[in-house]
């Protein structure tokens, strides 16, 4: 039998390259060899302030998104969290369980509090909690994710087996899969910080959706180090960000990056970075253009994607159920 992975992304602001090559693109080669389920996780964007318009605008997005990087509805599985009620209900069951101090020693919500201080609402703190029940509700075996995630997806392997040990096992423990190099891509604008989808300036990251002008002109802003030449050293985080991202979209070492712009600056190695990023950005845009403008389509695979985790993960939530005592 397959063995099963599990993955998620909020729908809130824009997804951009680091979700491509951190998460997305890794699932495209996993769903051919996994048992696959990937969520949009509209419970987890409710603990960033919204509107229900934009909420549901950005969950039709992502889904546009997830498709037209080429999952397949044929070969994997996927669909809207909230669609599927045993998420949340799991969640209060796992809170039982989970400790406050462990949650509170999450990167996450330390950096995410700091941000909101006297206004942390209590969704934030939970956060993990409810990503435990989204994995631990299929049996998953192992989570595909960028960096940022692994301190997430260790709690939900701590709760499973702290479940496992005072109710008997139910759970699967998960491992996580993270793809080395395309794990943790740096901000255009600060290569000390990762790049992000709620950064208030769009110089921050590139965007599935930006266009190829866009592209241009954002990493011509990228900010790069002193010096030169083309080198990748871990000293110089802006070149060695912007060598990584080349990369991930050429599959040249960097041995042969720094070859190829021996003797070259800067301009021609961003010009061609440009370049690069387009070609393979420019059909998967085209595809979001056109899914968009058929939302009914969309509807459709979301809907019997909902109708096929209820079952999976109804069967679960039945035995934590009965295992705690109350069926
Ligand atoms: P989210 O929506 O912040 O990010 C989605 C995915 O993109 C990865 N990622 C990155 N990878 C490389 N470089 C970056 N700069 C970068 N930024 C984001 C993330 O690691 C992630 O894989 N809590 C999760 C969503 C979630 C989930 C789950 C994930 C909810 N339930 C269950 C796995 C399993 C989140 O907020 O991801």
């Amino acid at each position: 039998m397959k063995k099963r992975i599990f993955s998620g992304i909020r729908p809130t602001g824009s997804i951009h390259i680091g979700n491509y090559l951190g998460a997305l693109k890794n699932w495209t080669e996993l769903q051919n060899k996994y048992d696959s389920i990937f969520c949009i996780v509209d419970l987890h964007a409710l603990t960033t302030p919204t509107t229900a318009k934009n909420l549901q605008e950005k969950i039709f997005d992502l889904a546009a998104v997830y498709l037209s990087v080429g999952l397949d509805p044929k070969k994997c599985l996927f669909f809207v969290q909230s669609h599927v009620p045993a998420h949340a209900e799991l969640t209060w069951l796992l809170n039982t369980i989970a400790k406050i101090p462990e949650l509170e020693r999450m990167i996450q919500f330390k950096e995410k509090s700091k941000e909101r201080r006297s206004n942390v609402n209590a969704g934030l703190l939970d956060y993990p909690v409810l990503m435990a029940a989204d994995i631990l509700l299929y049996q998953t075996d192992a989570v595909p994710v960028g960096e940022d995630q692994k301190q997430h997806v260790e709690i939900a392997r701590t709760l499973a087996k702290r479940f496992n040990k005072n109710y008997g096992r139910t759970f699967n423990v998960p491992q996580v899969i993270i793809k080395k190099e395309s794990a943790r891509i740096m901000a255009l604008d600060n290569p000390e910080k990762k790049m992000s989808k709620s950064a208030s300036s769009p110089y921050n990251y590139i965007a599935l959706t930006d266009s190829s002008d866009a592209i241009r002109e954002k990493i011509k802003r990228a900010v790069t180090d002193s010096g030169t030449e083309i080198k990748y050293s871990p000293a110089r985080p802006a070149i060695a960000n912007l060598m990584n991202i080349y990369h991930c979209f050429s599959g040249l070492t960097f041995e042969k990056i720094e070859q190829k712009y021996q003797g070259k600056g800067y301009a021609d190695f961003k010009s061609d970075l440009a370049e690069l990023i387009i070609a393979e950005l420019k059909p998967i845009r085209r595809k979001i253009k056109e899914l968009k403008n058929n939302p009914a389509q969309i509807k459709k695979i979301l809907d019997q994607g909902a109708k096929d985790a209820r079952i999976i993960a109804q069967k679960t939530l039945q035995e934590v159920k009965k295992k705690m005592g109350l069926i």
